[in-house]
């Protein structure tokens, strides 16, 4: 059966259908949230739905810091980093005084569905929207880090490669000019998928992951190594997270027992969070914001909407979160080899 465009309403008669779906963006902010909250609103109103947007995560939930966004709300912005709605890591509402706070202002704004864009942390959150308030919720992979099961790649992820990729680039020009040896921190605070594939993507002489056990001896082998042969300059990429500890304790470490190179470190922090979403970012936040509009539509809650295998995905959201996502082993094994 058919319903045409703006027959919102009509689901009502039929199916207690959606009328008014909140959107909200929390924890790290990614390039590509605008691009996602774009086509939750413009997905949404084409389906004759309002969209109501939720200011500063999860707290503007609490604080009932809500907006109806209309379709000139998201012009101009799928170019833009950060996230119109801001975004907040809400310690409160790990508290049922305030989660319930929070459901009395959606129920007083007529909001019946849910969607969030962000990472663990968010998706946590999610599941109680889910679990207590039994509100139609579901999750959309907004973080650098891509760090979640049930997704090739979360919205940011790429941008932030690219970020890295460019930064490194230009580093790797000083660290020839000056024959020195460059530690550069990445994100990722539990996760090494920007290290992994940044560092293959530099041509890194050692990548340091979170994921397998850092051994300083190995690493001081293979810069003696380097040293023979007269290689010059190196670049090591570290997560943050590494075992070994972040890059400024990388080398002060590697300078206890290999001191032959001149040595530098380089943070790249923040940079890696914002900037223009690249095109696969603004595809894939386009497509998951539509199909999130379409999910919960169609009565589905409870689950994170990714992208896999360039299909559409729905995994639970505890099992994003829980399910350790690994990096594969095949690109660990690739890098080792490239980087000798
Ligand atoms: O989760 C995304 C992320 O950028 C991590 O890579 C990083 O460790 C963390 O957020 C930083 O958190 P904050 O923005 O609260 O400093």
């Amino acid at each position: 059966m058919f319903f045409p465009k703006g027959s919102c309403y009509i689901y009502t008669m039929i199916s207690n259908p959606i009328k008014n779906i909140a959107v909200l963006t929390s924890g790290g902010d990614s390039p590509g949230m605008n691009a996602c909250i774009r086509a939750v609103v413009r997905v949404g109103i084409d389906h004759g739905c309002e969209v109501t947007g939720v200011y500063r995560g999860f707290d503007g939930l609490i604080d009932a810091d809500f907006a109806a966004l209309a379709t000139q709300d998201v012009s101009n912005i799928i170019q833009r980093g950060g996230t119109i709605l801001k975004s907040a890591r809400a310690m409160r509402f790990m508290e049922a005084k305030y989660r319930r706070i929070a459901y009395e202002n959606m129920r007083n704004s007529g909001i019946d569905a849910l969607v969030v864009i962000g990472g663990d942390g968010t998706f946590m959150g999610a599941q109680c929207v889910v679990e207590e308030m039994k509100l139609p919720t579901l999750g959309l992979p907004g973080t650098i880090d891509n760090d979640l099961y049930g997704t090739d790649n979360t919205i940011g992820y790429d941008t932030a490669l690219n970020t890295v990729v460019s930064a490194v680039d230009k580093i790797r020009d000083t660290a020839d000019a000056h024959e020195r040896l460059f530690i550069i921190e990445v994100m990722g605070k539990d996760a090494g998928f920007i290290a992994a594939r940044s560092g293959i993507a530099v041509g890194a002489e050692a990548i340091l992951i979170p994921e397998t056990t850092t051994y300083i001896d190995d690493l001081i082998d293979r810069l003696k190594t380097g040293w023979r042969n007269n290689k010059k300059s190196s670049i090591i990429i570290v997560a943050e997270g590494d075992d070994l500890g972040g890059a400024l304790e990388v080398e002060k470490k590697i300078q206890e027992q290999f001191n032959k190179y001149d040595t530098r470190v380089s943070i790249l922090g923040y940079v890696q969070r914002g900037g223009s979403p690249s095109a696969y970012d603004r595809l894939l936040a386009s497509r998951l914001g539509a199909e999130a509009v379409h999910g919960v539509i169609a009565g589905k809650t409870g689950f994170m909407v990714g992208v896999k295998d360039n299909e559409i995905s729905y995994t639970p959201l505890l099992k994003a979160v829980k399910h350790n996502k690994l990096i594969r082993k095949d690109l660990i094994d690739l890098a080792t080899v490239l980087s000798k």
